[in-house]
């Protein structure tokens, strides 16, 4: 198969988290007819999907997976809810993407070749240019020799074929696929999903990202770098699962087995939680923000002084105990301690390390700035925060900004959480300031005087 061009000339313009293309509490109802009320297909969606990745939309029949990709396709709109494309909202036919759907309707009286070429004739691409972008495609599904052929003449594997070639002649940045697969025979179906993998892994694809809806757990776990499983009535996103194997993906290995048996047990649990049900195939790929404990400065440096105060005091509950504090409050702080590289439990018991007793033991100026190297050294959040911050003309940035790059790990509650948090840390080592008022973050006016 030759290769064409990806259009990567350009850099891809994503939005300010690097996705190409993002729901935002997007929801879609239909009218029953007669007036019998309102029926909800989709129930606050939020997705991206970033350069270079294949998402996979994994639902059961109905649950809203070919609304959904419609909306983001910006061919029907959503009933309220935002989709943005390279950081611009959808308000029409998304131009970024193209859609293989489950069977083309090629037009009978075009050759293969016309019926590929049909596309660009539309965005009004000269035709000496569109007829060597059309045999490119053509080539890269494997029907060069066909170019003549007419739709009646071709085997419905071929004609999918043609399908394909008439998305990528169109090298959108991101091809939507509905079901591609699943009009055809098993073995044309394993062919063709064998192929478009190839190209993918040769790096000759005609897209930067692939969505594709599916409801075979298989096929989304052969393609996909992560799943997103969509629960019905009304269809929402349950969770999703990276799919952390290297391509070529070998169906024989037995994470390739964990992953589907996962994802099985979660699709046939419509009401289990997702990232608890795939608990027993835990992801290889770690989080860029490792969760902090909930803990306040307050809790953890009392702590500190405690240990630094009774040395002997080393079973955690017996501290909880001279704390007055329930062992479930303790632990957050207890973490957030040895997170922080300031205490080490072994079996039970808590110490302090030589950071933590300097601590604990230095003036309140001198106490900050142990804690600020260690939060520099150890909390990824509050660093990103922070370098954030520095990279900023003026020094600040609102609030809502970090928020959705936390939303992009944790639960949206969660990511509050985490935001508070680590605002906490970083302003008690003086890293950086929160403006209430303006719900803003900005470094102090001394730390960004001596960055400088
Ligand atoms: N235009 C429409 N009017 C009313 N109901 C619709 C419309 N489009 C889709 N639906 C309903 O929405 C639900 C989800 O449909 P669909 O997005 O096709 O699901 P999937 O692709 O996951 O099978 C179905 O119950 C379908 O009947
Ligand atoms: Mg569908």
């Amino acid at each position: 198969m030759a290769t064409l061009r990806i259009n990567d000339a350009k850099a891809p313009a994503t939005d300010r988290n690097g996705a190409l293309i993002r729901a935002v509490n997007v929801c879609k109802s239909f009218e029953l007819p007669d007036g019998n009320g309102i029926f909800t297909v989709l129930d606050n969606i939020n997705l991206a999907v970033r350069p270079g990745e294949i998402v996979a939309l994994l639902g059961r029949s109905g649950s809203g997976k070919s609304t959904l990709l419609r909306i983001l396709a910006g061919l029907i709109p959503a009933s309220s809810g935002d989709v943005f494309s390279s950081g611009r909202r959808v308000t029409g036919p998304n131009p970024d993407v193209t859609m293989v759907f489950q069977s083309f309707a090629l037009l009978p009286w075009l050759t293969v070749q016309q019926n590929v070429e049909l596309g660009l004739e539309a965005i009004g691409v000269p035709a000496k240019e569109r007829q060597a972008r059309a045999l490119k495609a053509i080539d890269m599904v494997g029907l060069d020799g066909f170019e003549s052929a007419y739709p009646k003449e071709l085997s419905g594997g071929m004609r999918q074929r043609v399908g394909f070639a008439r998305a990528f002649v169109k090298q959108p940045k991101v091809l939507f696929m509905d079901e591609p697969f699943s009009a055809l025979d098993v073995l044309t179906a394993e062919n063709l999903r064998g192929e478009i993998s190839d190209l993918w892994e040769k790096g000759d694809f005609p897209a930067q990202s692939v969505l594709i809806v599916t409801h075979n757990i298989e096929e989304a776990v052969y393609l996909a770098d992560r799943v997103i499983i969509l629960g019905a009535n009304p269809g929402r996103v349950r969770g999703e699962v990276v799919i952390d194997l290297p391509r070529p993906r070998d169906r024989s290995s037995r994470r390739y087995k964990e992953l589907v048996d996962g994802i099985y047990i979660v699709m046939t649990n419509p009401d289990r939680d997702v990232t608890a049900a795939m608990a027993g195939v835990p992801p290889r790929r770690e989080t860029p923000y490792p969760p902090l404990p909930h803990a306040t400065v307050g809790g953890i440096s009392g702590l500190l002084e405690l240990l630094q105060e009774r040395p002997e005091l080393r079973d955690l509950p017996e501290i909880s105990s001279t704390l007055q504090l329930a062992t479930d409050d303790l632990l957050p702080i207890v973490d957030a301690a040895v997170m922080l590289g300031l205490a080490e439990v072994r079996q039970g018991d808590i110490t302090l390390t030589d950071a933590g007793r300097a601590f604990a033991t230095a003036d309140i100026q001198t106490s900050k700035e142990i804690f600020r190297a260690q939060l520099l050294e150890r909390v990824p959040t509050v660093k990103m925060l922070y370098n954030t911050l520095k990279e900023k003309p003026n020094g600040s940035m609102r609030a809502g900004f970090f928020l959705d790059i936390l939303d992009e790990h944790f639960p949206r509650e969660e990511a509050q959480h985490q935001f508070e948090t680590a605002v906490d840390w970083g302003r008690y080592a003086e890293l950086f300031e929160y403006d209430r008022g303006e719900d803003r973050l900005l470094l102090p006016v001394e730390v960004s005087e001596l960055t400088d």
